[in-house]
């Protein structure tokens, strides 16, 4: 366990110390799919009840019956267990969304009267309506917002049960992806002292002052809901990633009844380690509040010493090192679990991007779990942070708010992007909305430039180029130049790009069986090949980077198919998170200290296809390539690090292999052979052992070989599977955007050789899980994964 995770978990043993718990509300949830329609309200006496608080009617009655309805732990999305339909909305998978109702009864101890009590929903997709104790508290128009909801003043304590229901509306759609259905990030109950640190109320980006001496302006909003004025100290003490204290600092306040206050405190340091994407050191501020010495709340919050430059001429610079963005574009969904991603599959998300050579993430196009930018600080991978609604009315500008307070001190995060692709982008209403957006990231942190993802009306007299830090170049990669010199002043990335459209091991482009080739050659009218959007960025200093659309398929968008194609093809990876030839053409682009040589396609060709032309195609970052078919030489070539290396190679089954060659000198070697029949299936899991928690997860690779254990990447075969021991599987998946198979139970096709088993812990497990998968005649497989003990999540009874 790394020591900055022990210190957190101190600092979260001493928030209890400090009559702070931070509780996982996810347990134990009733849950009705459809609508409940409200009773229709007639007569004086009803209308005249209906319009106080506490008289909520029908399924937001406290007293409504429930106990016909499914119980279910969150994170939730229904979507993803509805079958694909034809009739619903291409746009979001083929899956049914509607409407759903949550209800949880819990209680409160008589102990916790006089606290602050605050229930917190992560994210709930789209609309949410939520009562407590048969009043209204929320209504959240925003799938990708936190809420947070002061409980306070309607708790019941003691014995008596206190009711929370909230109705999600995910008819309500806010993008042209799979947004999901339900209450599908994490949900807490929070339990504070009266005066204590509000939510997000901590900010602690340090800034640099001169070469080795920074400072980090620490804010921290305390509130006071007691009857008098409290006098509290606070205790701002930066940690390294050992626990080791490095400088610390206090200051007094006096905080009103009922009223919030600001304290500032500066904590100058001197020669941190910085966070860069390959060393991302992350330090740690301890913000701690005593009232008459004793701590009344704590709270940890991660930072990191980094600098960031956009600029005009030359690009993007990290800690004052020229760096070339090298990003993907991402929605939220994987395979399996639709938007009801464990942290666990972030991480290995993440860690897919990285060995890809990629460095960036846009959140497209809308922010973020807030597990996934902890990951994306842990695992160094820049983050391009994205507000959803692009609206200036108090509501939206709530949102905008809520993204930056909750966002504002991840390393992370370098850009803070307003739009995208809005239809005013090029007009005077745009650049309003545009200057007021800016001006509000501004009044909450002056670190990180503002952006917006434009897609057009860069050249229109007045446009919203003009109003951002950074202007966001989505396609039109040919204007490119013409912009910088219309505008060398202004900086310019590219904030979307390439859209190729490929499948995972298909080399046959047959659009009545809705099959796509993989050898980047394919594209919608906007889009490029990855090739030609590389080049196009790499050989421009002023471009900051790309961010490529996208790094993983997803549900939804099936350009250019419909129905019966459900997921995109957009991905460099497939929804699983197996490589298409896309990542290797990346890898050979974007990796420089390491050999990287691969080949496409598989070998495993008809034979009625012998001795007819296939092309081949090698990515590498050698100087020259040699290709062999069984021994015999088919050519050599130097690298085209852009187009990559092309070959048209008579069939003949056998092993078909590239050599990479600098300075002469054999550098890498990579082989395809045509393999035998399917003899077996074999499991691979991502990590051999999760913690028990009941939240960590591993994805499993399930894939189909021959009698020598090579991968048959032909192969398409049903296989059950069966789990025994300490967890159970939450999803599975191929990658397959045509598939309609379900992605929940225990029977899912191999598509392309692979498929995908989400295995996850038991609450409270510990010993062993063992996956079995079963084929036909194919010799079984089973895996064993250590669940490891685990401190409990601490929940809601
Ligand atoms: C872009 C848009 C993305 C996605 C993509 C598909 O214009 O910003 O959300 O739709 O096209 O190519």
């Amino acid at each position: 366990m790394s020591k900055l995770l022990l210190l957190l978990i101190c600092v979260s043993c001493s928030r209890a110390g400090a009559q702070t718990e931070k509780l996982s509300f996810d347990k134990g949830w009733r849950f009705y799919e459809g609508d409940i329609p409200m009773p229709v309200i007639k007569g004086h006496g009803n209308s005249y009840n209906n319009a106080k608080a506490g008289k909520a009617w029908g399924a937001a009655d406290p007293g409504f019956d429930d106990k016909e309805w499914m119980l279910l732990n969150l994170p939730h999305d229904w979507a993803v267990e509805q079958p694909f339909d034809s009739t619903a909305n291409l746009s979001q998978g083929y899956r049914r969304r509607g409407i759903g109702w949550y209800r949880r009864n819990f209680k409160i101890d008589a102990r916790d009267r006089g606290k602050y009590l605050e229930v917190q929903f992560d994210g709930v997709a789209t609309h949410a309506t939520v009562w407590f104790n048969g009043t209204l508290v929320s209504r959240n128009w925003c799938g990708y917002t936190s809420f947070y909801i002061d409980i306070t003043p309607f708790v019941k304590y003691g014995g008596a049960l206190n009711t929370l229901v909230v109705k999600v509306d995910a008819v309500q759609q806010e993008g042209w992806w799979y947004e999901g259905a339900g209450i599908y990030r994490h949900a807490w109950l929070v339990k504070r002292n009266p005066i204590h640190l509000i939510t997000d109320g901590v900010y602690a980006q340090p800034v640099r002052r001169n070469k080795t001496d920074w400072v980090i302006p620490v804010e921290a909003t305390l509130e006071n809901i007691t009857k008098v004025t409290g006098n509290v100290e606070v205790e701002a003490g930066l940690y390294n990633n050992e626990g080791k204290l490095i400088v610390q600092n206090r200051t007094n306040a006096s905080i009103t009844s009922l009223h919030q206050a600001v304290l500032k405190i500066s904590l100058p340091v001197n020669n941190p380690q910085l966070w860069w994407v390959d060393h991302p050191a992350l330090y740690s501020v301890r913000s701690t509040v005593r009232q008459d010495g004793k701590i009344i709340d704590e709270i940890a919050t991660n930072c990191g010493f980094r600098t960031i430059k956009f600029t005009a001429d030359s690009g993007f610079y990290l800690n004052d090192t020229y760096m070339k963005i090298k990003g993907t574009c991402n929605h939220q969904d994987h395979a399996g679990v639709g938007v009801a991603v464990p942290s666990s599959l972030w991480e290995f998300r993440i860690r897919k991007l990285k060995e890809m050579g990629s460095n960036a993430f846009r959140c497209a196009h809308n922010p973020p779990a807030k597990e996934f930018l902890d990951a994306c600080d842990k695992q160094g991978l820049l983050v391009m942070d994205e507000n959803r609604n692009f609206n200036t009315s108090p509501e939206y500008q709530r949102q905008l708010e809520w993204m930056l307070r909750r966002d504002r001190n991840h390393p992370s995060i370098i850009l803070w992007s307003v739009f995208n692709e809005e239809p005013m982008q090029g007009t005077e209403t745009g650049y309003e909305m545009v200057r007021r957006m800016s001006s509000v990231v501004k009044n909450f942190d002056t670190t990180r430039p503002v952006t917006a993802a434009m897609s057009d009306g860069q050249f229109t007299p007045l446009n919203v180029s003009t109003a951002v830090d950074v202007v966001g170049f989505n396609y039109n990669y040919e204007s490119y130049d013409k912009f910088h010199e219309a505008n060398p002043a202004l900086l310019m990335t590219s904030s979307e790009d390439v859209s190729g459209l490929m499948q995972r091991d298909v080399y046959v482009t047959d659009n009545k069986k809705h099959l796509l080739a993989a050898y980047d050659t394919i594209r919608p009218y906007w889009g490029t090949t990855h090739r030609v959007g590389w080049r196009a960025v790499a050989e421009r200093r002023f471009i900051a980077g790309c961010f490529v659309w996208t790094g993983f398929d997803y549900r939804g968008e099936p350009t250019p198919y419909d129905w019966p194609t459900a997921g995109s093809n957009f991905g460099i990876m497939d929804a699983c998170g197996f490589p298409k030839t896309a990542f290797y053409l990346h890898q050979a682009q974007w990796i420089t200290d390491r050999p990287i040589l691969q080949l496409v396609p598989h070998w495993n060709w008809p034979d009625d296809s012998i001795g007819k032309p296939i092309k081949v195609m090698a990515f590498s970052n050698a100087e020259k390539v040699k290709l062999l078919l069984n021994g015999k030489m088919i050519g050599q070539q130097a690298v085209d690090k852009y187009e990559m290396n092309s070959w048209e190679v008579p069939y003949r089954p056998g092993k078909l292999e590239a050599i990479g060659y600098k300075d002469g000198k054999e550098v890498s070697r990579y082989a395809v052979e045509t393999t035998g029949e399917p003899a077996a299936i074999q499991l691979i899991a991502d990590r051999s052992s999760i913690a028990g928690d009941g939240w960590d997860a591993v994805p499993v690779t399930v894939q189909v070989v021959d009698a020598k254990g090579r991968l048959i990447r032909t192969a398409n075969l049903p296989v059950d599977f069966e789990t025994d021991g300490a967890g159970s599987i939450i999803g599975m998946g191929n990658g397959d955007p045509n598939c309609h198979e379900p992605e929940k139970g225990n029977k899912h096709s191999v598509y392309n050789g692979l498929a995908q088993v989400i295995l996850q812990s038991k609450p409270g497990g510990h010993g062993q899980l063992i996956l079995t998968a079963r084929s036909g005649g194919l010799k079984p497989a089973s895996i064993t994964v250590d669940v490891k003990d685990a401190i409990p999540v601490q929940s809601v009874d």
